[in-house]
């Protein structure tokens, strides 16, 4: 058990550097990007930096963790260099090498690095690096989340005046679509709505307390797997936006600071105002 624990601790070392060097190579681009690329839809924007960024995280971890597999949004999985048969049981390191595509393009110095560890289909360790603003969110389960190597904890308000939350539109959204019906149930009932374009960065400001609570549609595993982990171990709550329990292919997220979750749910399961 010690030993797994000190494993799993050196694993969050490399995932920090890694999150730290692609960070920075993605800050150095901001504002020289001219050309990108679209992906699902002519909203989903991808770039060289995306495609960098991953590459510089994935040779770090295939450097230390030859036995891992390694999930990443542009690339799709990569197998274990080493361990044939035992791969089904490896490790598996999920990476968005750049989370706010479209805020970088723009020049919007609002994004970041998240790489998360699935062992055993548990979400084990993850990272979130604000690359901007120099801050590194990290968990590691049972051991709880830190900002910059400080503990970090879900914020006080109990109630759905006093909370700060946000949201984020999937790409290709339709006039129908649940975001909108959302908005238009929980705007007029806290003191203000947010979208700031980065969903690991705004999973990790719930786990800091800078938002009271977050929900999105339509998000993939490289969104949102290392910002469960902080919500949680930051003491937060997070579930589908039906308040049923969370997994990485649910359609929807809901992380709140765990006081006004069931009043949230309440709003996002109506289905008109
Ligand atoms: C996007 C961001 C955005 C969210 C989108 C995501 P990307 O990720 O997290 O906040 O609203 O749905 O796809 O494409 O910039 O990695
Ligand atoms: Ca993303
Ligand atoms: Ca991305």
């Amino acid at each position: 058990m010690q030993d797994r624990q000190e494993e799993l601790k050196s694993k969050l070392e490399v995932a920090k550097q890694a999150a730290l060097q692609a960070g920075r190579y993605v800050r150095e681009a901001l504002g020289r990007v001219k050309h990108f690329s679209t992906k699902s839809s002519v909203t989903d924007l991808v770039t060289e930096v995306d495609r960098q960024s991953e590459a510089l995280i994935k040779k770090l971890l295939r450097e230390n963790f030859p036995g891992d597999r390694i999930l990443g949004e542009e690339g799709g999985i990569e197998e274990p260099s080493v361990g044939g048969k035992e791969a089904q049981r490896a490790d598996l390191w999920i990476i968005d090498p750049l989370d706010g595509t479209t805020n970088f393009v723009q020049g919007l110095p609002f994004f970041s690095i998240s790489i998360a560890l699935q062992r055993g289909g548990d979400i084990a360790l993850g990272v979130v690096y604000d690359p901007n603003r120099e801050e590194m969110f990290y968990a590691h389960r049972n051991f709880g989340s830190f900002l910059n190597d400080k503990p970090i904890r879900v914020s006080e308000q109990n109630n759905l005046q006093e909370s700060l939350v946000c949201t984020g539109f999937p790409y290709n959204i339709s006039p129908e679509e649940e975001t909108l019906i959302n908005i238009r149930n929980v705007a007029p009932r806290v003191r203000d709505l947010r979208a700031l374009g980065s969903a690991a960065l705004e999973l990790a400001y719930v786990a800091c307390g800078r938002l009271t609570g977050y929900w999105e549609w339509r998000l993939s595993p490289w969104d949102v797997a290392a910002g469960k982990l902080l919500v949680e171990e930051a003491g937060g709550c997070v579930t589908t936006c039906q308040g049923e329990p969370f997994s990485l292919s649910s359609p929807s997220i809901l992380a709140t600071n765990g006081k006004i979750h069931s009043d949230l749910v309440r709003l996002l399961s109506r289905r008109r105002k």
